[in-house]
């Protein structure tokens, strides 16, 4: 991943290949962000003229680049917009600072070395532009030039490699709290960017057995216990679900159970996420053109993967027990029929009406088995629903809960990051759409209210009394457009630094 360090150094004497500043909207025009004064100087405090001669306004993630002034030890100047200006005396928001350094990085692929000069009042702000710059400056290219990874070059032939090197300019190296907040922005995106690379990489190299050895060993790197349950751990254990979503695909599902747990922690909390590694919709085959993206939807056990090990790394004083319900989604002679009846983990017989519903069967065994544990709360992650992304759009994720205040905590921590989430009912009169004559519920109800439906179906899943949220994240997991701010396209580790923040939290007793 790009390397990032916090530095003392004035812009104009920087050494390196670009200098990024701010620039913003303001009431007559764009005006240049504070952090970019000795910048300003050079060109006789005339910049913002300049740049608005360039055709720059300071709109969020516009991007202008001219040369650097004389006697600037960087060839190129990059402005980058942050928006709107913010009042008099207020400051950038968290959100904009992210959006700009991610956008600037982006546009400084192929470069080495860049000193980004924007807005940095205090280690929280070092902290937010660290975050954005390194999320923005991910690139997943392992299957653009495979003679590049061979020959171990820096560039790669028919791509350009991300920004290497940022210096964070107006950061003080020496304080405790930029360190800090730098040093966990770096641990934070690096696990982001992994699950991003998960999420990105093709259904032919990731399956339940690949996920599951990838987890083994990033637990083992970072002192978390890793427990794996195989095709005959499942069996004996009659993990029906999760079996009967893998039962049709030539690579066989799998459970991870991954414990990460602190001395000092009081508090347990558990993340299920899930894991279907490809999802062809099974023997309710889906459509073509509904199916291309369908590498995305182990997304949520992705995110609750990278969740742990941030959180190991991070040393929260926590418990946090991550499940990652793996399974193949395909259609084939052994594959789960529609009409078929699932006896599940918790021991309730499930109707499979539609085997395109597979995440809920999935996520049914795993949030039972993290039950079972009587954690403080369980939280979910999954691309669940079509509905949800109906609902909500692309860039937001939908919270449903057994309880208010949970789910308003979640929607809560996901704001404070700059994820963008809303809070979703879940209505009674639609559970007995879910009635079936053969079993105890069946995984389909209504259509109208699909994503409801399956938080419903989902709930009666969770123990008794344990605090439960459900993100869906169908919207949000997978950027089919274009890149913007610091989302890529591709897998976006959507939901991450939401459930990141919410172990914080927990660990500092600001949860119930
Ligand atoms: N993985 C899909 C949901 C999805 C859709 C994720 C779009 C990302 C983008 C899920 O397994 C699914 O197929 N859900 C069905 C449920 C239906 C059959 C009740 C859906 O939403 O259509
Ligand atoms: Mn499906
Ligand atoms: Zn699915």
């Amino acid at each position: 991943m790009t390397a990032l360090t916090l530095s003392t150094s004035a812009a104009p004497t920087l050494r390196a290949d670009a200098i990024v500043i701010g620039v913003a909207k303001g009431a007559k025009g764009p005006v240049v962000a504070p952090g970019a004064e000795a910048v300003d100087q050079a060109y006789d405090g005339k910049l913002a003229g300049v740049l608005e001669t360039l055709g720059a306004s300071g709109a969020e993630g516009e991007v202008t680049k001219l040369p650097a002034p004389a006697g600037f030890k960087t060839p190129l100047l990059v402005a980058v917009g942050l928006g709107s200006a913010p009042e008099k005396d207020a400051e950038y928001g968290s959100e904009a600072l992210r959006r700009a350094a991610g956008a600037a990085a982006r546009a400084l692929t192929g470069i080495k070395k860049a000193g980004f000069a924007l807005p940095l009042a205090d280690a929280g702000d070092a902290g937010v532009i660290a975050e954005g710059a390194l999320m923005g400056a991910y690139s997943f290219d392992a299957y653009k030039d495979q003679g590049r990874q061979a020959e171990g070059a820096a560039k790669a032939k028919n791509g350009k490699a991300p920004l290497a090197e940022i210096a964070l300019l107006g950061g003080k190296p020496r304080d405790k709290a930029h360190k800090a907040a730098v040093d966990r922005a770096t641990a934070v995106v690096e696990e982001l960017n992994r699950a991003r690379d998960l999420i990105n990489t093709p259904p032919n190299d990731l399956n339940p057995e690949g996920f599951a050895a990838i987890a083994t060993a990033a637990g083992k790197a970072h002192g978390i216990k890793v427990q794996v349950l195989d095709e005959k751990a499942l069996t004996k254990g009659g993990y029906g679900g999760i079996l009967g979503v893998g039962a049709g695909s030539a690579s066989a599902p799998r459970l991870v159970k991954l414990s990460y747990t602190s001395s000092k922690a009081t508090k347990h909390l558990a993340l299920v996420g899930k894991g279907i590694t490809y999802d062809s919709g099974g023997i309710s085959l889906k459509p073509a053109g509904h199916n291309e993206t369908m590498k995305c939807d182990m997304s949520g056990a992705a995110a609750v993967f990278a969740a742990v090990v941030a959180v190991a790394r991070l040393g929260l004083e926590v418990n946090v027990t991550a499940w990652l319900a793996l399974a193949e989604n395909m259609p084939s002679g052994s594959a789960t029929r529609p009409g078929d009846v699932l006896r599940m983990y918790s021991g309730k017989t499930v109707e499979v009406l539609n085997t395109d519903a597979e995440g809920r069967l999935v996520l049914a065994d795993a949030l039972w088995a993290a039950s079972q544990e009587k954690p403080d709360a369980i939280v979910d992650v999954a691309t669940l629903t079509g509905a949800m992304v109906l609902a909500l759009g692309n860039r937001t994720f939908g919270v449903m809960a057994n309880d208010d205040a949970f789910r308003s905590a979640l929607v809560e921590a996901a704001e404070e990051v700059g994820e963008q989430s809303w809070p979703m009912p879940l209505p009674e009169h639609l559970r007995k759409g879910m009635d079936s004559p053969v079993a105890d519920i069946a995984n389909m109800g209504e259509r109208m209210g699909g994503g409801l439906v399956a938080g419903l179906f989902l709930r009666e899943f969770v123990g008794e009394g344990i605090t439960w949220a459900h993100l869906d994240i169908a919207g949000p997991a997978f950027n089919e457009g274009g890149p913007f701010g610091y989302t890529p396209k591709g897998g976006t580790g959507s939901s991450v630094r939401t459930l990141i923040r919410l172990a914080e939290l927990t660990a500092a007793g600001d949860l119930g």
